[in-house]
């Protein structure tokens, strides 16, 4: 196969692949790990696809060796896991479980020994029940127990990891957790949702804080930045467009990186935002100088003004910004029914760069998609779909890069099909296929197309 049209990138690019906690370990009981709002949510009866759980998931915890030795032979500089904090503190707090740092503290120097990077996101949505039974990310002491855990965990790793992310896509825990409830904690509120997105930001201020004084050496956020498009170029769907970027977007990156709460809130957020939750000095805490900022991208999602019941019922919210999604005509859409549209990839970074002029460099810390994988008669699975899906951002990715924004490397989301939060395993993102039945791995065509893709970017370099 020719390399010619491989995507490019400068040198000193990195490449990885990324997974998270609840959606790959299992092992819910071992070792004295607590519950989590996973467990709880995933056990009530009709909220996740199929009754699935994440009890076995991949059951990496016990065969996290094998998939480090997928990881080494995929030829990644980088993996980024989460830490499951139910592991290290059972209840959220108080008495420290030795045992569930001590797995973390296995896979990173098994990470090491294959000269992989290990980069470790502190939150990826498994809040221990305990925590959210005291009022969860609606209440401030989380974003208290949420530094201390965080200071835990550098204590014990940061001699080894050198990269850190406070939160995974606090867009979804505040919102997709408690307001639109299609995932944990399964709320539908509107005031306390906000409130969440507050404690949330604060809370990785607080970390950010631990993690240099626990010495780390980089340490950043990641965002599910959304590409939001008016659905005409009317003044009406303008300004629901400039809502939808405020929820999606604006209210993560005003504060972190220009000290401010976005300016359009109060069009946005309506009554719901009575500012209760916020105090004197949380704008300095949460707006301190990261070292990059990490961005999950999938699609860009396109929005009409118009009352929320107008919005797909599983997609509703109790915060009602008044511009629920419309459906892309004329392209591909993912497994996941999103929308494939690589070129807003580049308008996103090109325009966010813009926007933000002291934003530090990007990590890319997922892209991927969920397609209908199936096991070809010759035991091989052809996810030519999912190549495409790659390719095509990689390359538009590459241009964003040319055309000047900071882009230092990119994580394939996911090293393997997991536990995909409210479709259970029915949606599959791996580029290693898993046979729940048996647990076998299987590289797809899409892993040999990366490995070939880093063989090729370091043959150039
Ligand atoms: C973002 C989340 O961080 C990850 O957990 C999820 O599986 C992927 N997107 C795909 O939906």
């Amino acid at each position: 196969m020719s390399n010619d049209h491989l995507p490019e990138f400068p040198a000193g690019f990195r490449f990885g692949a990324a997974t998270a906690s609840y959606q790959i370990e299992g092992a819910v009981h071992a070792d004295g790990r607590g519950p989590s709002i996973w467990d709880t949510y995933s056990h009530t009866p009709g909220l996740v696809l199929n009754g699935d759980t994440g009890d076995v998931a991949c059951d990496h915890y016990h065969r996290y060796a094998e998939d480090v030795e997928l990881l080494r032979r995929l030829g990644v500089d980088a993996y980024r896991f989460s830490v499951a904090w139910p592991r290290v503190l059972p209840t959220g707090a108080g008495e420290v479980n030795q045992r569930g740092l001590d797995f973390y503290d296995r896979l990173v120097d098994a990470l090491l020994e294959a000269g992989i990077t290990p980069t470790a996101t502190l939150y990826h949505w498994d809040l221990p029940q305990a925590l959210e039974d005291a009022g969860g990310w609606r209440v401030r002491a989380t974003a208290e127990h949420f530094a201390a855990y965080t200071r835990i965990v550098a204590d014990r790793l940061g001699d080894r990891i050198r990269h850190w992310i406070t939160l995974n896509e606090p867009f979804c825990t505040a919102f997709v957790g408690y307001a639109v409830g299609r995932h944990a904690p399964g709320a539908r509120e509107g005031t306390p949702a906000l409130a969440a997105a507050h404690h949330l930001l604060v809370a990785h201020g607080l970390a950010v804080r631990e993690l240099r004084a626990a010495g780390a050496h980089e340490v950043g956020i990641t965002l599910n930045l959304d590409r939001v498009l008016p659905a005409s170029d009317s003044e009406a769907d303008r300004a629901a467009a400039d809502r939808a970027e405020t929820l999606h977007n604006r209210v993560w990156l005003d504060p972190l990186f220009t000290g401010a709460y976005p300016a359009n809130e109060a069009e946005t957020w309506g009554e719901l935002a009575d500012g209760s939750y916020r105090r004197d000095g949380d704008l300095e805490i949460i707006g301190q100088p990261l070292d990059f900022l990490g961005i999950n991208y999938y699609r860009p999602i396109k929005v009409a003004d118009g009352p929320w019941e107008e919005a797909d019922p599983a997609r509703r919210t109790a915060v009602d910004i008044r511009a629920p999604e419309q459906r892309f005509e004329g392209v591909r859409h993912t497994a996941m029914d999103w929308p494939v549209v690589p070129g807003s990839f580049t308008d996103l970074l090109l325009d966010l760069t813009e926007r933000y002029p002291d934003l530090p460099p990007i990590l890319i810390t997922e892209n991927g998609s969920a397609e209908h994988d199936t096991v070809s008669p010759d035991g091989r699975v052809h996810d030519a779909d999912r190549v495409a899906y790659l390719n095509d951002h990689l390359h538009a990715l590459a241009a964003a890069i040319r055309a000047g924004v900071d882009v230092r490397g990119y994580f394939v989301w996911s090293l393997l099909d997991n536990f995909e939060w409210a479709f259970g395993y029915e949606r599959r993102f791996g580029i290693v296929r898993v046979d729940y039945d048996t647990l076998e791995r299987l590289p797809k065509d899409s892993y040999f197309w990366y490995q070939r893709l880093i063989e090729h970017h370091r043959a150039r370099h």
